[in-house]
């Protein structure tokens, strides 16, 4: 049973590892899930912002000298309502993260949304390694081994990001246009560190969901689960029960003779289950999906879902004949996370968690995250997490060893709130507390200007999202910090500038 946590928690890292076995290898994934694919094209294609899409030519390694080839990396660009270099427009800049460049866009509608009231330019640069910015030409040679891979580092994308935004300015002779970051999830974590790296490059960020503390030992390794778990609990505590209580009947209907033909029929799924762990996978991830997407109004992010999607799932689990068993039950709830839409014919579990995704090298290089399972407040299987088997893993999969205290070296993290209240200035970092990434993230303010905006029923980046009807007041309430925040920033960028000039 262990092994079941220990493997997703290497590919469950931000919610995108749908996305990118989308991207990998769309044509099997249209197989096997022709449903979520076709809501996924559709959205891509529509375009719902405007945008011009360009390439940069850019360095592969900003750290050294070696006479490397370029790459190019794409970035999408709108200077509908910039304001111009003389009015001083500020420059919106979302931190691409580990995916491709438009979904994070067209997911993105705050940023969009926001810039005509500032004058803003919107730039989305895509992360190396993604989408169209492949390095040595093609997704294939860039990931071919340790040591093409070896330039997928969040302190690269950080340098791409920095160069990018710094030639861009200087060809619309924008140098003096204040650059404001935004970034959810890894691309939060991006953005925030990147106003630390480079604060004379960029005013101020806002991280949304972003788990910079989610490292080593700063928040107790359980803290993901337990969140996950919690949400669930809250909705119903039968609910919460039936999956704790689920993965041992899984497991012992496995040991029957024919008992994995049992579950495979019970299941739906396309193809013979070889192990129950391999079930158990692909329940936990809808749960922890689920978590991150709870939120309070139908949306199609991960999966088509329907409004507060937890509380759905366990309605169907708890809303059974009383003699109804417990594989019954975890089936018809899970499936509204997987089949909301009634069309999907099979389930096909052969997401391949190991496959060379590129969060999975990220995960054994320098974004090691430890993530246990608490044998109490979890409903997930007990899991202690264990570092070396991790490394051996991971030596396996890339011939890498991970460096576990990396992130903390290069951008802090232990006694955060010391260090930054000496030194750093104008981040927000934002967060729900539905979301279970939101252990690993910064709840508390820290200072006058790095400040926690927590909702408590906000789930995995809500407030980076598009406005909708259905938003509730304390979501308006965030947006409306976040745009206030950002507005005092830019106004005290200006008074600097005029007191400059006028000196
Ligand atoms: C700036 O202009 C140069 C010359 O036209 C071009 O090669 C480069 O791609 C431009 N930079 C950006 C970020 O678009
Ligand atoms: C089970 O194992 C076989 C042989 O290794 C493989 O082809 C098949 O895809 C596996 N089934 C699943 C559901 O992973
Ligand atoms: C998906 O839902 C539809 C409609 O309820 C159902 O007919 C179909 O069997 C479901 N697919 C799976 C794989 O369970
Ligand atoms: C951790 O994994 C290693 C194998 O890599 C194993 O030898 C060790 O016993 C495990 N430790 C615990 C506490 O389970
Ligand atoms: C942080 O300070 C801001 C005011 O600057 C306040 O609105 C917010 O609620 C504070 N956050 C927390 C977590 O106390």
């Amino acid at each position: 049973m262990p092994k079941s946590i220990s493997i997703i928690s290497s590919v469950l890292l931000f919610f995108y590892f749908f996305l990118s076995s989308f991207q990998l290898t769309a044509s099997e994934f249209q197989k096997s899930n022709p449903s979520f694919l076709g809501k996924f094209a559709q959205k891509i294609q529509q375009k719902p912002y405007q945008y011009e899409t360009k390439y940069y030519t850019q360095t592969l390694d900003h750290f050294s000298f070696l006479d490397l080839p370029t790459f190019q990396q794409r970035y999408l660009i709108s200077t509908d309502h910039w304001s111009g270099p003389k009015e001083l427009g500020p420059v919106f800049l979302y931190c691409g993260n580990e995916g491709d460049i438009e979904w994070f866009a067209s997911n993105t509608g705050f940023v969009w949304e926001i810039a005509p009231r500032f004058g803003a330019m919107v730039v989305f640069p895509e992360h190396r390694y993604y989408g169209k910015s492949m390095p040595f030409g093609s997704r294939e040679k860039a990931y071919k081994d340790s040591a093409s891979l070896a330039y997928l580092t969040a302190e690269q994308a950080l340098a791409d990001f920095a160069v990018l935004v710094t030639d861009l300015k200087r060809n619309l002779s924008a140098e003096a246009c204040p650059v404001v970051l935004f970034g959810g999830s890894y691309g939060g974590m991006l953005a925030a560190w990147m106003r630390l790296k480079y604060p004379h490059i960029a005013i101020g960020a806002l991280a949304s969901s972003a788990p910079i503390l989610q490292f080593e030992n700063i928040v107790p390794p359980e803290t993901f689960y337990d969140i996950v778990s919690n949400d669930f609990k809250r909705e119903s505590v039968s609910c919460f029960d039936y999956i704790k209580n689920s993965w041992e009947a899984i497991e012992a209907e496995g040991k029957k003779a024919d008992g994995l033909s049992h579950l495979t029929r019970t299941f739906h799924l396309c193809q013979k289950l070889n192990s129950t762990d391999d079930l158990s996978n692909w329940l936990s991830s809808a749960y922890s999906y689920l978590a991150m997407v709870d939120y309070p109004y139908p949306s199609e992010f991960l999966m088509p879902l329907p409004a507060n999607p937890i509380k759905e799932v366990c309605k169907k689990i708890d809303d059974h004949p009383h003699e109804a068993g417990v594989l019954e039950r975890i089936f018809s709830g899970v499936s509204i996370y997987y089949n909301y839409t009634g069309t999907v014919d099979c389930f096909d579990l052969g997401d391949d968690p190991h496959g060379m995704s590129g969060w999975d090298w990220q995960a054994c290089t320098e974004m090691v995250m430890p993530m246990s399972s608490s044998k109490h407040n979890s409903m997930f299987p007990a899991y202690d997490y264990n570092y070396s088997s991790f490394q051996d893993q991971c030596y396996k999969d890339y011939a890498v060893k991970p460096r576990n205290r990396w992130i903390t070296t290069e951008f802090g993290g232990h006694d955060l709130k010391t260090t930054l209240k000496a030194f750093g200035s104008n981040i927000i970092f934002s967060n729900g507390l539905l979301d279970p990434w939101s252990g690993g993230s910064v709840l508390q303010n820290v200072s006058e200007t790095v400040i926690a905006l927590i909702t408590k029923l906000g789930a995995h980046h809500i407030d980076l999202r598009a406005a909708t009807n259905e938003d509730p007041d304390w979501l308006l309430e965030q947006r409306t910090s976040e745009i206030n925040v950002i507005k005092e920033w830019i106004n005290i960028y200006y008074q600097e500038k005029m007191t400059v000039l006028s000196m």
